[in-house]
């Protein structure tokens, strides 16, 4: 037996105004972004903002709905809209700011389960590692360089070798 260690970084800034211009841009489109987020059941209203790599910025928001499985969170909504509307550009980055009527959300939301996992998919198809900025309503910044930061031992299609038979 032998264990094996994942290092992960994230980078901590105490406010947006310490992040680059550009990313304080993308932060930004991710803020405005959650104004129009459909949020009736939670109140928890989320944005999200990728860049792609000719500049152009998809905006996306949680869309929830009555039958609360069938809504969608903000990180999916944006990268499926680029993915719909941009295909083949690769997603660099991406921004997400949260904020809720009934609770302080001070710091960092980092995206859900599922959102990864999309997230993973849309880094391996751009080939490039995506950088995620997360924050909540106000106060510090996460950012992390790649999504094996949140998301490491990622489930991965490539290493399983085909059996020579197949299922048919
Ligand atoms: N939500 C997001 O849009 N992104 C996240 O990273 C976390 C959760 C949404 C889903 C749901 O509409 C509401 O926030 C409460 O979970």
């Amino acid at each position: 037996m032998r264990e094996l260690t994942f290092t992960t970084v994230v980078s901590e800034y105490d406010n947006s105004d310490e992040l680059p211009e550009t990313d304080k841009k993308l932060l930004n489109a991710a803020i405005g972004a959650r104004a129009n987020a459909y949020a009736p059941y939670s109140h928890f209203y989320v944005g999200a903002a990728v860049l792609l790599d000719d500049g152009t910025v998809v905006l996306g928001n949680n869309q929830e709905n009555v039958a609360y499985p069938s809504g969608l969170c903000a990180e999916r909504t944006a990268l499926f809209a680029a993915g719909a509307n941009y295909p083949g550009k690769k997603v660099i980055k991406i921004a997400i700011s949260a904020n809720s009527l009934d609770f302080e959300v001070s710091s960092p939301v980092y995206p859900c389960g599922a959102c990864r996992q999309v997230m993973s998919e849309y880094e391996q198809l751009s080939g490039n590692q995506m950088e995620i900025l997360m924050m909540g309503n106000s106060g510090k910044v996460h950012v992390v360089n790649g999504l094996i930061n949140i998301l490491p031992v990622a489930f991965n299609a490539d290493n399983l070798k085909r059996k020579s038979i197949g299922h048919l």
